[in-house]
């Protein structure tokens, strides 16, 4: 799987690094090229291309959403890093965006991945109908804001120091993680114009991203910070409101465990053509970084 992982980082990397080179530059590109690069696991994109093969998704295709995704995800984490956020000085290895840059270049480098990735969506080189365009980039669209991203962000960090129940806390780790998750497991689907299997890939794409941030915070507290590549033990010292925190360590890895049988069971009609899925799934749960 590393070695999968490795190469598809490569192909990801270089579209998104030859994507930036021919836009007009500003002083802009070197930030968001640090946040961008060399960057994390890329599993979500890897999901994208366990999927897109499983209905049999041009790769060329598939590289847009891959790319438009990943330039979503580094903006997230370089916000999520901030002081007025999670105050992380340590990401992917080296210090974190705004370390390096300063706060408000990373703000601004932040927000600039964000629309790059609806710049990737609508570029005339995606070669898909401006319908399908225009799903794409909508489904995104709700998949990072209020409804997603930023609205489980909100949520994560008001919940700090709160006692939470089981129910709030699934909703804001669906949203901060979840709903990219989504995206990726039902864009391609959207290429396909395979409208009836939309809705089960939409519910599968939420449980495998409940299940990556349920793993995420399982490494919080188990995690080395050398090996993760971000400061460890975190969770707990900002209070933040996780599984973990309500039901305990051993509890939380059950919990983890009976989704991924949730997950597996959902895959059980694709048989052998979701094996590469199922094992990114059993990656996304043994990872310890
Ligand atoms: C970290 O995501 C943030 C979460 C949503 C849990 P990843 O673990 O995918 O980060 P990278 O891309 O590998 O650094
Ligand atoms: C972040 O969750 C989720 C995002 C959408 C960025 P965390 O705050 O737990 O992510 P890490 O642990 O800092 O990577
Ligand atoms: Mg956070
Ligand atoms: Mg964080
Ligand atoms: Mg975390």
């Amino acid at each position: 799987m590393e070695k999968k992982l490795k190469k598809l980082s490569k192909r990801v990397n270089n579209f998104l690094n030859i994507y930036l080179s021919n836009i007009n530059s500003s002083a802009l590109i070197a930030p968001m090229k640090y946040g961008l690069f060399p960057g994390g696991k890329k599993i979500r994109s890897k999901i994208i291309f366990d999927i897109g093969k499983m209905f049999e998704v041009q790769n060329k295709k598939l590289i847009f959403l891959a790319a438009s995704v990943e330039s979503i995800h580094a903006y997230s984490l370089i916000h999520d890093d901030l002081p007025c956020m999670d105050d992380d000085k340590l990401r992917r290895g080296k210090p974190s965006t705004h370390i390096k840059f300063g706060e408000s270049t990373a703000i601004l480098a932040g927000n600039s991945l964000l629309t790059t990735a609806f710049e990737i969506l609508s570029d005339k080189k995606f070669n898909v109908d401006d319908n399908t365009k225009s799903k794409l980039i909508n489904f995104l669209s709700r998949c990072s804001g209020q409804t997603g991203i930023a609205g489980g962000q909100y949520l994560d960090l008001s919940y700090e120091k709160k006692k939470v129940s089981l129910k709030k806390i699934l909703n804001m780790e669906l949203k901060k993680t979840g709903k990219l998750f989504e995206f990726c497991c039902v864009a391609p689907l959207i290429i396909k114009k395979n409208n009836k299997n939309i809705n089960s890939f939409s519910n599968l794409g939420k449980d495998i991203g409940l299940l990556f941030q349920i793993v995420d915070d399982l490494i919080d507290f188990k995690g080395n910070t050398k090996l993760v590549g971000k400061k460890t033990k975190k969770d707990n010292k900002k209070g933040k409101a996780t599984i973990i925190s309500l039901l305990g360590y051993e509890n939380s890895v059950k919990y983890a465990n009976k989704l991924k049988d949730k997950i597996y069971i959902r895959l059980r009609k694709y048989s052998h053509k979701a094996d590469e899925l199922r094992k990114t799934i059993n990656f996304i749960m043994e990872r310890n970084k």
